[in-house]
């Protein structure tokens, strides 16, 4: 997979970026990241990139051409791959899991990211997707944009160690997940519920289960509306 970033503040990526999970997908080769400032797209002799709102108003906006120009960049040196663009907007589809794995499937994603009061309007005709983080505003997209590669690099093939763990995480499952535990058996009076010592697996996924839709029941009802309901399950959280 290919990932542009396009951003005013690229060293921004270095530290998330060059860690742990994602790290390690860039040295497999299994995903190529670039940074691309867009200052150098800006106007006349101070590479302007933002300006006054017409019509009056406060703040400044983020100009199009510029981003009109890095986005042209890329298509001249990827013309062959099919692009999903996605513009960081506080006003856009809250981000999930269910995007960051429709964004895994793609093979060349380019993330905007603004600063500032807002867009130039003529800049969403560049997009396919507007999203958001989530319910609050940010000084810039850059922590959005992170927090979205790294929520899709890691479900990329080979880049957990363990597949496995990506389907039974919270939210990939419409469920949060269940309790966790591992040695020591008892720890300053807390015990390891007997079930996960005991071997049997069919026990061990039933508790599991239970466990999941009590959590999510608790945590967060509203996953449930789109859960997928057995009769066992509603007569366990109507307990
Ligand atoms: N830019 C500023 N706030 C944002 C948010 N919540 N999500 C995405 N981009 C943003």
């Amino acid at each position: 997979m290919k990932i542009d970033i396009v951003t005013l503040f690229p060293e921004m990526f270095d530290g998330p970026l060059g860690h742990s999970m994602v790290k390690r997908a860039i040295e497999k080769d299994i995903v190529d990241i670039n940074t691309i400032n867009f200052r150098q797209f800006g106007k006349g002799k101070h590479q302007q990139v933002d300006d006054t709102p017409y019509g009056g108003g406060a703040g400044m906006l983020l100009k199009p051409e510029p981003l009109f120009e890095a986005i042209d960049a890329i298509n001249s040196r990827n013309p062959e791959t099919k692009k999903r663009v996605i513009l960081m907007d506080p006003a856009g589809k809250p981000f999930d899991q269910k995007m960051a794995e429709e964004f895994s499937e793609e093979n060349h994603l380019v993330f905007l990211c603004g600063h500032y009061e807002g867009y130039d309007e003529r800049i969403r005709s560049l997009v396919t997707d507007e999203v958001s983080l989530g319910d609050y505003v940010l000084t810039g997209g850059e922590l959005a944009a992170m927090v979205m590669v790294d929520a899709t690099v890691r479900l990329l093939p080979e880049v957990l160690g363990n597949a496995v763990s990506a389907q039974t995480d919270s939210h990939s499952s419409g469920l949060l997940e269940h309790p966790h535990y591992t040695r020591p058996a008892e720890y300053k009076g807390m015990k390891v519920p007997d079930v996960l010592m005991n071997g049997n697996h069919g026990l061990i996924e039933e508790w599991r289960h239970e466990e999941s839709l009590k959590r999510t029941f608790l945590r967060r009802p509203d996953m449930l509306e789109n859960y997928d309901l057995t009769e066992k399950d509603k007569a366990l959280i109507s307990k």
